[in-house]
């Protein structure tokens, strides 16, 4: 159950934390699985981590916000794999603009960044590998999101809500567009990541700790495990939905 053998996967942002993890377990279902990151130096050494384990993935170092980079890297490494890209998990996106300003305090050129990365990230990966999806009768999509798309937060990431909601809004359109030719579009709305630990201080954790139930950060390789069911066969069922992935908080 659950295999991905000789599907082509594109793993976003994949070079570090949850993206490494997702890249770790699709490959581990059998997957190869084309790593990006914005900096190669990061998508080489989880390429590196892949084939120790024995699987198979490539390194692509491209800027999702690039309509042409993204096309001419996934054309180029779908040329080398011989395959179109068959799952596409976009979750390259971190809030920009995260420095803790409320919308009163940023300047206009401030709002692109976060959406650009978020939603236009999203738009242009989708674009570029859904005819391959739709020809061949196929396909997985999946927005990495976050709990903050769809809850209000005085924390200062409005702009990065705005692009991921932007994304949510679209992955539901796109899963009714798609469904007929076998491709469905999920989101995967994260809370809180072990990765904070090396972003915030420690005080500023237990008070996030306090809002989780399971009462422990979020982990790269289960949300790998959430992707590598959302990618394979058994999930065709499943399209257009927001699932909130966060050991059950409520404050999202
Ligand atoms: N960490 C959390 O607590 C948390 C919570 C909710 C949602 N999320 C979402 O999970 C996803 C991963 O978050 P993370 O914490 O692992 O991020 P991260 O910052 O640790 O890693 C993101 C990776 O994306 C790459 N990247 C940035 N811009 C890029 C671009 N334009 N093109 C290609 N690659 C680019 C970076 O180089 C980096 O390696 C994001 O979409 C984020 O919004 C994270």
């Amino acid at each position: 159950m659950f295999s991905l053998e000789a599907r082509v996967a594109l793993v976003t942002g994949a070079g570090q934390s949850v993206g490494a993890g997702i890249a770790t377990v699709l490959a581990r279902q059998g997957a190869t699985v084309i790593v990006n990151d914005l900096t190669i130096d990061r998508a080489e050494k989880v390429v590196a981590a892949i084939a120790e384990e024995g699987n198979h993935a490539l390194a692509a170092g491209f800027d999702v916000t690039d309509l042409d980079a993204v096309s001419a890297h996934v054309r180029e490494s779908e040329a080398a794999l011989g395959h179109h890209v068959d799952i596409l998990v976009h979750n390259a996106g971190v809030a920009l603009e995260r420095t803790n300003k409320r919308f009163r305090e940023l300047t206009p050129d401030q709002w692109s960044p976060s959406i650009d990365l978020n939603l236009y990230g999203l738009l242009n990966t989708t674009r570029v590998v859904l005819d391959g999806m739709c020809d061949s009768g196929w396909g997985r999509i999946v927005q990495v999101s976050s709990g903050s798309a769809r809850t209000g937060q005085n924390i200062g990431v409005s702009m990065y809500a705005a692009g991921k909601s932007g994304g949510e809004g679209f992955m539901r359109h796109l899963a009714a567009e798609v469904g007929q030719f076998g491709v469905t579009a999920n989101i995967l709305a994260l809370g809180h990541q072990k990765n904070l630990e090396e972003k915030m201080p420690p005080e500023m954790i237990d008070r996030i700790l306090e809002t989780i139930p399971i009462g422990r950060l979020g982990d790269p390789i289960e949300v790998g495990a959430a992707c590598g069911y959302l990618s394979s066969n058994e999930a065709g069922g499943l399209t257009g939905q927001t699932i909130d992935f966060n050991g059950g908080s409520q404050t999202r």
